[in-house]
């Protein structure tokens, strides 16, 4: 039986994604779409490229009748995503794209995010939405918290490390280059054609981002003990990808071994053949995350390098493969799309 699905935020970059996505799902069916300041508008209009699918138009939230609902995806900021879900049915399946589920610890979330959690009764059940590290989870979650999409990259490339302790826990560096995208539609000054194209600089460096909330949370659970990382990302002027450069401190050969073995099995990690590096061009448009490891000219140390798209894996293929599995459907149902090249 086809899935009926809202998308809450649609008129945005990640409920774009969502929509084309499942434009070529069988099992889904878009039945309601929301927007804020778009509600009441096509959605073909606010995103031609979606024009085609003749999907609902844009509405206000409260206008949806959730009773007819099989699984809400939720694309909107964080804080407003956990006011919206709070007054969502409670057995509604929700996979949230935000940051408003993924830390465990209140205080964390109020250290990074700025502001007291008011939803921790929900945080309990949330299923933290790296799927080839928490399937089992998500098999019988209701509520899915999406990963960041920085934070997807990096634990792609050091959370097999850690569990296989081939690296040095005490020195690994992640740098980072994001697509604007990941900056969300939103008009900002920044973000400007004239402001962004033609350089680069880092963002929220010296240990500011907040994605290492959820580096410190998963990265010590897997280790068993505190683990910190330095961590600088750079808004880059291209739209889509992210491309993770990471130092660590360990055998490159055995660093290699340990991503091949943890993920041999898994339809979307492909880690390339030794000495060969990831790039944003091989997986743009697709839900395929590209590893590659290389040896340095210091003995002992390794450069892993990942790339993953963040509108697909790192926020909007990811939740479909959340409920897919919440559905009880074939995980990768939907989502064999080929990257785009060039
Ligand atoms: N972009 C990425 O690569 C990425 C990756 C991972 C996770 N995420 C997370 O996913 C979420 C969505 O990101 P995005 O990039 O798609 O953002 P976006 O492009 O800015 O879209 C935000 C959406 O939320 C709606 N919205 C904003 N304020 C609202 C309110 N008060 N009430 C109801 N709806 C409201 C907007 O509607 P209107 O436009 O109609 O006002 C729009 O549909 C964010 O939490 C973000 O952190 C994003």
């Amino acid at each position: 039986m086809t899935q009926k699905i809202a998308i809450l935020g649609a008129s945005g970059y990640t409920g774009a994604e969502l929509a084309r996505i499942i434009a070529t799902h069988p099992e889904m069916e878009i039945t309601a779409l929301s927007g804020d300041r778009k509600a009441g508008m096509r959605m073909g209009d606010v995103f031609p490229h979606l024009r085609h699918m003749g999907l609902p138009d844009l509405v206000k939230i409260e206008e949806i009748d959730f009773s007819a609902i099989d699984l809400a995806f939720c694309a909107l900021p964080h804080a407003t995503s956990q006011a919206v879900i709070t007054e969502l049915p409670r057995d509604l399946k929700v996979v949230d794209l935000s940051a408003d589920f993924r830390l465990r610890d209140a205080a964390e979330y109020e250290k990074w995010y700025g502001k007291p959690h008011a939803a921790m009764d929900l945080q309990a059940e949330a299923v933290y939405g790296l799927t080839e590290f928490y399937r089992d989870e998500l098999k019988t979650a209701r509520l899915c918290a999406g990963t960041g999409c920085n934070a997807a990259a990096g634990q792609y490339a050091i959370r097999p490390l850690i569990e296989a302790g081939v690296i040095d826990l005490d020195e690994i560096v992640i740098d980072l280059k994001a697509g604007v995208s990941g900056a969300g539609r939103a008009l900002k000054e920044n973000l400007l054609h004239a402001e962004l194209a033609g350089g680069t600089m880092p963002y929220s460096a010296g240990g500011k981002h907040r994605h290492l909330g959820e580096f410190d949370q998963e990265f010590s659970k897997a280790a068993g003990r505190p683990v910190r990382v330095q961590f600088t990302p750079h808004l880059m002027p291209f739209n889509r990808g992210i491309l993770a450069t990471v130092y660590v401190r360990g055998t490159p050969e055995d660093i290699h071994a340990a991503l091949v073995a943890r993920y041999e099995n898994e339809v979307f990690l492909e880690v390339l053949p030794f000495g060969q590096l990831a790039s944003t061009r091989s997986i743009a448009g697709s839900n395929f995350v590209h590893l590659g490891v290389i040896g340095d000219r210091l003995p002992g140390r390794a450069v892993v390098t990942v790339a993953l798209d963040n509108l697909t894996k790192g926020s909007s293929g990811q939740a479909i493969q959340n409920a897919n599995l919440m559905l009880g459907l074939p995980e990768t149902l939907g989502l064999m799309l080929a990257p785009v090249f060039p």
